[in-house]
């Protein structure tokens, strides 16, 4: 089982929207997976659009005794494959900042239960947090979002940081994924050379390809779907954008073989 924090540092760069898009891809693949939202403002629930739940992340996180988090997963409104751990504003309480310990309530939460997938994607707040931490402390692996934008490199940078942080701390076989570039327009220049920079800096861990900017994807987010049954020809492109990268990360999760 492979699990990925989807971090940023800040909002709206779209870890959800890459969260949901992996989610859908893997769907595609029947992939059984399960998505965490631990952002308490709720968007990869409302996107994944369950039907009915009762607990969410929030009383995952103040019970954490061990396996709790199976009386909060529910299948997501999505069909068959994904299932979700929804999230509620009432998390935000959660984010003050603990010792190492608290960093692994939300692993803890999930022994047992993270096994039955073959992918959960944490859905991570706006920061690098409290929450984020705990992401981090039960995923195998750190994915980093950014835009195009002045601010990639140092965010991404800094996010980076973030993740070796966790990783020495409480989680030690916690690896960086990479790092997605999304809402990439190619004919703006700043977006190229904003990818350029990222390109060179870290050859190693920028993923192929960018995700684009397509107003399917808010299409989508809004009803409610994965991108794969709008029927919209750019939502098709667009899936498929998400195919490769789930390809290429799951690619780069698999064990190392040693050799002797
Ligand atoms: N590639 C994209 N194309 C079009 N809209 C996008 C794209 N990525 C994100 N958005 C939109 O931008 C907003 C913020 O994205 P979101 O994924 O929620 O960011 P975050 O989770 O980092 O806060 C959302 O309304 C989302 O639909
Ligand atoms: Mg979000």
């Amino acid at each position: 089982m492979h699990s990925i924090a989807v971090i940023a540092l800040k909002g709206g760069v779209g870890k959800t929207t890459i969260s949901l898009g992996l989610a859908g891809a893997a769907m595609q693949q029947g992939l059984r997976t399960l998505v965490v939202d631990i952002d308490p403002q709720a968007n990869a629930t409302l996107g994944l659009n369950p039907p009915k739940f009762r607990f969410t992340s929030s009383d995952v996180l103040a019970d954490a005794r061990e396996g709790v988090a199976g009386d909060a997963v529910v299948p997501s409104g999505w069909g068959e494959g994904v299932d979700v751990i929804p999230a509620e504003s009432a998390l935000e309480r959660r984010n003050t900042p603990g010792d190492a310990e608290s960093a692994l309530r939300l692993r803890r939460s999930l022994r047992g239960v993270a096994d039955s997938y073959d992918l959960v994607i944490y859905d991570c707040p706006p920061s690098l947090g409290e929450i984020t931490r705990n992401g981090l402390a039960a995923a195998t692996h750190g994915l980093v979002v950014t835009e195009p934008g002045y601010f990639s490199l140092r965010g991404a940078e800094q996010a980076l940081d973030a993740i070796g942080v966790v990783r020495d701390s409480t989680n030690l076989r916690l690896r960086a994924l990479g790092i997605v570039v999304n809402r990439m327009r190619p004919r703006v220049r700043e977006h190229r050379s904003r990818l350029a920079e990222l390109a060179q800096a870290y050859p190693q861990l920028l993923l192929d390809p960018p995700v684009p900017d397509r107003s399917a994807i808010q299409m989508a987010q809004g009803a409610g779907v994965p991108l794969h049954v709008l029927g919209k020809r750019s939502a098709g492109d667009t899936a498929r954008a998400f195919s490769e990268l789930l390809d290429q990360a799951r690619s780069r999760m698999q064990p190392m073989t040693i050799k002797v």
